[in-house]
């Protein structure tokens, strides 16, 4: 039998991404639900609920989750959730798995990974600047994306982003601090997205960065994950715990390989 998929922002740009992958991966849309539905129509008769709406949306969804003792795993893709909605997220999280990813790609997880080696391997003498760029309807800034990647680098220099992130630099501004992570946000024509990490010191320079071409690889992503979590166990998921299976095996047996390129004779 198909997983039956409920789709939040079922008339986003999204969320019509997120239906026609579905149907052609071969399971069913049990419910399209839009800011003309009830959320609770949300839970009818379906196995898992992927949502790509708006924050408001997606708090309704949480509250009705929890206050009902919903168990129906929830695939969250909105951005620029509040601190009360990741709150609900972790209440929610106890009753029924939680996979809450602000980019579905793959890729955005390898480099992810790259930033916190980065982060790890250089001092924190070294400027990160975190640059994203993005349409010009995007609602939310920095992008869910830019904070997740601010998050790596604060979290390998053993420290919070809310204490090391500087979102606005506007007329006479404070000199930079040692430690500090900036971010730049453009919103131009019809940029999908993208991310670069740059981190800066005195004499060089290592920047990082992503573009994605197009919204389906979000889809693409978001679909891949639902067969994943409905066999989960209640929990909050990412990205990172949906490829580690993929990743780890590679990043494990890394270092060994690199540096046995000093025994080859040439
Ligand atoms: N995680 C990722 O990889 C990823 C990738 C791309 C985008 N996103 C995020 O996904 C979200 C949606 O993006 P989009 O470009 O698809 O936006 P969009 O085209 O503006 O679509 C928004 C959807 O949310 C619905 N909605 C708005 N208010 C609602 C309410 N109160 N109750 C129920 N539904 C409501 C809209 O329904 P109506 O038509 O009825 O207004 C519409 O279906 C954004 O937060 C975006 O940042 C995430």
């Amino acid at each position: 039998m198909a997983i039956k998929i409920s789709v939040l922002g079922s008339t986003g740009t999204m969320g019509g991404l997120i239906i026609k992958t579905a149907l052609q991966e071969g399971f069913e849309v049990s419910n399209k639900v839009s800011s003309e539905n009830e959320i609770s129509e949300l839970f009818d008769n379906t196995d898992v609920i992927v949502d790509f709406s708006c924050p408001i949306a997606t708090k309704t969804m949480l509250e009705y989750s929890f206050q009902n003792k919903k168990r129906i795993p929830l695939i969250i893709g909105t951005t620029g959730l509040s601190d009360d909605c990741v709150d609900l997220i972790k209440l929610c999280c106890k009753q029924t798995p939680v996979f809450l990813a602000p980019n579905m790609s793959v890729l955005i997880s390898i480099l992810n990974l790259l930033v916190y080696a980065v982060g790890r391997l250089l001092e924190e003498t070294f400027d990160v600047e975190i640059t994203e760029t993005h349409h010009r309807f995007k609602k939310d800034a920095p992008s869910g994306t830019a904070l997740m990647l601010g998050q790596s680098v604060a979290k390998s220099r053993n420290k919070s982003l809310r204490d090391v992130a500087v979102f606005e630099r506007h007329g006479i501004i404070p000199q930079r601090q040692q430690g500090d992570i900036g971010f730049s946000v453009r919103r131009c024509g019809k940029i999908v997205g993208e991310h670069e990490v740059s981190f800066v010191g005195d004499y060089e320079e290592i920047s990082i960065s992503h573009k994605a071409f197009s919204k389906e690889i979000f889809a693409k992503g978001a679909i891949k994950t639902v067969k994943w979590i409905v066999a989960q166990t209640p929990g909050l998921y990412t990205m990172n715990n949906f490829t580690r299976d993929m990743i780890i095996p590679v990043v494990k047996d890394l270092y060994k390989e690199f540096f046995s390129f000093d025994k080859i004779q040439l």
